[in-house]
């Protein structure tokens, strides 16, 4: 048995691909185009391992597609793929756009091709599971009800509303062609491998590195952070036994403001590593300006997922931070490849290709 993810070199794809095969000797076929988001540095534990299939491709190449369905026939899709950054969707939304909506559109056509020709028993068994986020529901004022699977969606950002779209042709194509999908919207996730752009990672960085730790407007945006471990077994469970057609909230039932996230990053740093000064790390925040349409506020009501699978976040906000704050002391080479560009060059160096910027 086989299953084919696209986006898998990247921050929850790269951990989803780890946890699987720490628990499943089932082959795992990687699609990934590699931007600057993918860093196969983070499978480089699967370099001999027979049961990863990495495939350096776009998800928009409906001939590659094609083709990498017809050799591995996957029993199922897992869809990570996608840019996935809020800034960057607002600075340029073009790529946001390729990929998030016209990449999932081909990728969903290579997929209704595939299930449509497979013999009664290995369809009905097949699954697409889209990977996407609660961002699609819009932004919640304090005291609203968190985010169940019917609230309305109101995407702000270009991102959202991208990410959005992909989630309504998903949809489209189960109403449609009966294409067994299922679709799963979680908040933010955090841990190992995640790229210092976003917030937790970046403060890490910063931190460390003796800069400034950037907070946007007031800091009291309100985010739900999920450990990114407890995602994969989300999904993992919804693979396993979501029902068709419908859609899941996954979070981590763990509200928390921005600046109170900053401020716990820097107080287990001031507890591993102490500033050479003895100064706290705090005075390295810095307010600045704010994110353009940031919303407020997202929370997620995860009782469906509790309820009807029996999934729950196994890890509080307090491990599962200690546990990210400490894999990056001990994972300094890694953020130091990232920030150097060096992990760029690994493709060519392994299989003598240019990657793209
Ligand atoms: P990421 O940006 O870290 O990784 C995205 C990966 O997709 C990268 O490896 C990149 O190379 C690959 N990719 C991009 N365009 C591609 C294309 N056209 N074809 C093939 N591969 C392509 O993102 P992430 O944080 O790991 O998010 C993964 C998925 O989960 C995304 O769909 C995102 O919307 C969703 N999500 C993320 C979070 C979060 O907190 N990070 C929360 C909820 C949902
Ligand atoms: O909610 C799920 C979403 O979470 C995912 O769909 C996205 O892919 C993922 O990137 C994340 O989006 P956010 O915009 O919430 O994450 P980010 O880490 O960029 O920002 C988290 C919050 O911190 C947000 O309110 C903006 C703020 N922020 C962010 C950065 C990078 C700062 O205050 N300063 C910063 O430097």
């Amino acid at each position: 048995m086989t299953i084919l993810i696209t986006g898998g070199a990247g921050f929850i794809g790269s951990n989803f691909v780890l946890d699987w095969l720490a628990q499943s000797d089932e082959t795992i076929v990687n699609v990934d185009k590699l931007t600057y988001a993918g860093n196969l540095q983070n499978l480089a534990s699967l370099n001999a391992d027979p049961r990863h299939v990495f495939v350096h491709g776009d998800i928009g190449d409906g001939a590659m597609m094609d083709s990498m369905l017809a050799l591995h026939k996957p029993r199922a899709i897992v869809n990570f793929a996608a840019e996935s950054h809020v800034d960057r969707s607002i600075r340029g939304p073009g790529d946001f756009i390729q990929t998030n909506i016209v990449g999932t559109f081909n990728l969903l056509e290579s997929a209704r091709a595939y299930w449509s020709h497979l013999d009664a028993d290995t369809k009905a068994a097949f699954r697409f599971l889209h990977v996407s986020t609660d961002e699609v529901y819009g932004s919640l004022a304090c005291g609203d009800a968190a985010f169940t699977e019917t609230h309305r969606y109101e995407p702000n950002s270009p991102y959202s509303a991208s990410k959005a779209a992909s989630d309504h042709l998903v949809r489209a194509y189960h109403h449609t062609y009966g294409l067994p999908v299922l679709t799963t919207n979680c908040s933010n996730n955090y841990g190992p491998f995640h790229f210092p752009e976003k917030l937790i990672p970046l403060m890490i960085v910063n931190a460390l590195a003796g800069k400034p730790l950037p907070v946007y407007g007031d800091g009291q945006q309100i985010r739900d952070w999920l450990y990114v471990k407890d995602h994969c077994s989300a999904i993992r469970r919804v693979l396993e036994a979501g029902r068709l057609g419908e859609t899941y909230n996954i979070g981590g039932w763990n509200e928390m403001p921005n600046l109170d996230i900053v401020l716990t990053v820097c107080t287990l740093l001031d507890e591993l590593r102490p500033r050479k000064d003895g100064k706290l790390y705090s005075e390295q925040i810095s307010f600045v300006a704010d994110r353009p349409g940031h919303d407020r506020r997202y929370a997620i009501d995860a009782r469906k997922m509790e309820h009807a699978l029996g999934w729950k976040p196994t890890e509080s906000f307090d491990t599962g931070i200690r546990m990210t704050v400490l894999w990056y002391l001990d994972n300094q080479d890694w953020v130091t490849n990232v920030q150097s560009g060096a992990y760029r060059e690994w493709l060519s160096q392994h299989y003598g290709e240019k990657v793209d910027a």
